[in-house]
């Protein structure tokens, strides 16, 4: 199982990578407007650190347009994966970079239907949004399970799937008790991984204990 950092912050993605939080990077325009810098200058930074897939979405919504700007951030660096949305000409521009031997995310799958069709066009990943699903009172961990059924059961369908918009600790223990390929996290849910109250409360009481023989 692999652990990506959902982030476009360099703080965030080494801090993780210390930590061997970070098999990859994802990253969206809004995680992007986030940072100071360019675009192709913050995804740079990012590929130097890390060196897993690093995804980076295109804003064109025509299938040239995606082409053409997935080919250009294809150059930024080898491990570079181009993320693109799940629209009709979305999946017509991932045929054409899949038969160039560009990698290639299809985003904002919100169900098993579109990922279906993303894995026939060739997509090398899917990314299925659990957490906007559940905002609006449908079951995200339900999404993932059907789909990773339909990617076992249809091996020729060589697609992984990256499990996104994780927001509680439940979802991280779920999605890993379900074998998914690739979650990918961002950087306050691995913190919040990170804490127990009773892990606190027992190095203090440890602490406190070993006070008595410290000093003999
Ligand atoms: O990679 C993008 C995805 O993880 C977005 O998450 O929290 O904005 O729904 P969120």
């Amino acid at each position: 199982m692999d652990i990506y950092v959902d982030s476009a912050n360099l703080n965030e993605i080494c801090q993780a990578k210390e930590l061997g939080l970070a098999d990859g990077v994802t990253t969206n325009p809004s995680l992007i407007a986030k940072e100071n810098g360019k675009f192709e200058e913050i995804l740079k930074g990012i590929c130097h650190e890390v060196s897993g897939p690093v995804h980076a979405e295109v804003l064109s919504l025509d299938a040239e347009g995606i082409v053409k700007e997935g080919k250009e951030l294809a150059k930024i660096a080898d491990n570079i994966v181009i993320k693109i949305p799940m629209i009709h000409d979305g999946l017509k521009a991932v045929r054409k970079l899949d038969a160039e031997g560009i990698k290639t995310n299809v985003t904002l799958i919100f169900s098993a239907g579109q990922a279906i069709l993303a894995a026939k066009a060739g997509a090398t990943y899917v990314c299925p949004f659990l957490g906007r699903l559940d905002d609006i009172g449908h079951d995200g961990l339900e999404l993932l399970s059907t789909i990773r059924t339909i990617f076992i059961n249809n091996p020729d369908l060589r697609c992984q799937i990256i499990a996104a918009s994780t927001r509680t600790p439940a979802h991280i223990v779920e999605l890993s008790s379900m074998g998914v390929d690739i979650l990918t996290v961002p950087s306050k849910l691995l913190t919040q991984l990170e804490k127990h109250p009773l892990t606190d409360s027992g190095i203090e009481q440890f602490c406190k204990d070993a006070e008595k023989f410290k000093n003999l």
